[in-house]
């Protein structure tokens, strides 16, 4: 399997990906749009930091891709859905560079406080001018943090032990866990009009796209300072060179830009400003931690080790990965199955696990089975990826639900696929080995080893069947594996499983079909 760098990643992140002899590695960096679009469909992973722009377009040219790492937290650079809809892993390292960004933004309050940046040029300039760099101490000012994730707590943190009182706003953290924190959670226009700093640690969405403007400037203390070290385009940058050259606020320190470099930015003349090339994890530790944390999860996810921080596929790790394997097999098998069984017009699929399995992470068994279930009708590559997502797109609803151990089998796992005309039900689970069992097929209790080609028959439980199967599968010389049976009671209706080894020719389901006391055959390929 290839693996393309596009962005320069630290050699102990290299050499984790060169070391497997599966994987050949190409490092090319600085890559046009178009060159990256002409050689991407050689490779099975691209592995990039936040100079490579992974579009719709480069992604539609990849026709192998698996897996797009990204050396770091932002995923801005990525088109998501793109991927997701190409069923690619899209990975990032979200723990790597939080301390090295939280640091940096300690730098830049401090900066800021001090205006260090603005004396150290203008002594360099041969200046002594001691008054002008006036400056106001952190202790007992207010810092207010918008966006209290992994960044936004280190630097409370930080700032606490600075003495200073921290305000936050993130609708997406309870208050308790803030309280511990000793951080004072509040709406947005609170923090702004409360804070001396204001610090911003959102990632870049469609809600938070310029989520500070004019409107929100207008809030702010005339004293106050904002920094960004998350994303640009968070700070609408037009509306930040306003507030200070009008001086509605007192000043800013900027580490990441609506467009970088950021050539031409209004922001680059302005005094009252710290600016850094988006150096927030540029640290050595940090791009150790990104690289490596990047090479083996991307490595993981190529060799089938398990997938761990992926944005479009829930994270098992590779000790996971082996107890939930045989279950994932199990639930492609169930998918294939039941969606070659189902008659009619699909509009939903009820997965219920119940056992012990219930307290595993049951999402990836999901996408396996809705993997599984879509593989034999629809034409599109379905992978574990965009299973869920297909599914939605057709309309087909799936709900998960988990319930207590069922009295016969320690773990199960049942399907019931709800169509028009009719709703199956299909159950399996593991045998002493290991190896995938069906257990319940509609209404009846059976021992079907779900693999290679099948025939399913529905039939009344008299004598001669087995004879009359035998017979016309011979005359093809076609040999039985196994076979079960499935019945409530004798004499009444009843269902036939057999495994045979090669593949049931028309002619011969045919006269199987009309065969006496034979209700309906059906031939399945799993
Ligand atoms: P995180 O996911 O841990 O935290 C983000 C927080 O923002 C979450 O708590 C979330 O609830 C909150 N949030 C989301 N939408 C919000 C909204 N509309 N209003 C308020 N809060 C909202 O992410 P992180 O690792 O802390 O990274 C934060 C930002 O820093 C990201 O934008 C990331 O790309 C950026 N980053 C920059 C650098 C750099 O070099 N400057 C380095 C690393 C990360
Ligand atoms: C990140 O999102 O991790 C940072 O912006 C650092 C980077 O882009 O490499």
């Amino acid at each position: 399997m290839k693996v393309l760098i596009s962005d320069k990643l630290s050699d102990e992140g290299v050499q984790i990906l060169k070391k497997e002899k599966e994987l050949e590695v190409d490092i090319k960096t600085e890559l046009k749009p178009e060159e990256l679009k002409q050689i991407i469909k050689d490779y099975d992973a691209l592995v990039v930091r936040s100079g490579t722009k992974a579009t719709k377009e480069i992604i539609n040219a990849a026709a192998k891709l698996k897996v797009i790492g990204r050396a770091g937290v932002g995923l801005d650079n990525v088109d998501l859905e793109a991927a997701t809809a190409r069923g690619i892993i899209v990975m990032n390292t979200p723990g790597g560079n939080t301390i090295s960004t939280a640091e940096h933004t300690m730098s830049m309050i401090l900066a800021l406080s001090r205006s260090i940046p603005q004396a150290c040029a203008s002594l360099k300039a041969g200046e002594w001018k001691r008054s002008k760099f006036m400056g106001t101490e952190l202790y007992n000012k207010v810092l207010g943090v918008v966006g209290l994730g992994r960044i936004g707590t280190e630097v409370a943190k930080r700032s606490l032990s600075f003495g200073m009182k921290v305000i936050a706003y993130d609708p997406f953290i309870s208050l308790e866990v803030a309280k511990q924190m000793g951080v004072e959670v509040m709406e947005l226009k609170d923090v702004l009009s409360k804070a001396d700093y204001i610090t911003i640690h959102t990632p870049l969405s469609d809600e938070t796209k310029h989520l500070i403007s004019d409107k929100e400037f207008a809030l702010m203390k005339p004293t106050a300072k904002i920094i960004n070290c998350a994303r640009g385009g968070i700070i609408d940058e037009g509306a930040l060179a306003k507030a200070l050259e009008t001086k509605k606020i007192a000043g800013a320190a900027v580490d990441v830009f609506e467009n970088e470099p950021p050539t031409g930015s209004p922001l680059l003349k302005l005094e009252n400003i710290v600016i850094t090339p988006h150096l927030g994890a540029s640290t050595e530790e940090a791009q150790v931690n990104v690289a490596i944390e990047i090479a083996e999860a991307v490595r993981d996810a190529l060799l089938g080790r398990g997938v761990r921080n992926a944005a479009n596929y829930p994270s098992v790790d590779p000790q996971t990965f082996k107890v939930l394997e045989p279950y994932i097999n199990l639930c492609e098998k169930l998918g294939q199955l039941s969606s070659q069984l189902a008659e009619g017009r699909i509009s939903q699929v009820d997965i219920n696990y119940s056992g012990p399995i219930t307290q595993k992470k049951t999402d990836p068994l999901t996408m396996a089975l809705v993997k599984g279930f879509l593989e034999p009708v629809v034409q599109e590559t379905v992978n574990f990826v965009n299973a869920l997502s297909l599914a939605k797109e057709r309309g087909i609803k799936i709900q998960e639900s988990k319930s207590a151990t069922e009295e016969e089998f320690v773990n199960l796992i049942s399907v019931d696929v709800v169509t028009d005309k009719t709703k199956l039900t299909v159950a399996g689970t593991l045998s002493s080995n290991n190896k995938p069992r069906i257990v319940k097929l509609e209404e009846y209790y059976v021992e079907v080893i779900p693999q290679g080609h099948m025939i399913i028959i529905h039939n009344l439980d008299k004598p001669g069947i087995i004879g009359t199967i035998g017979t016309l599968l011979a005359s093809k010389k076609i040999n039985i594996a196994a076979m079960t049976f499935g019945r409530k009671e004798a004499g009444g209706k009843s269902i036939s499983v057999i495994n045979v080894d090669s593949p049931v020719p028309q002619d011969i389901l045919e006269k199987i079909q009309k065969s006496e006391n034979i209700i309906s055959a059906k031939v399945i390929k799993l």
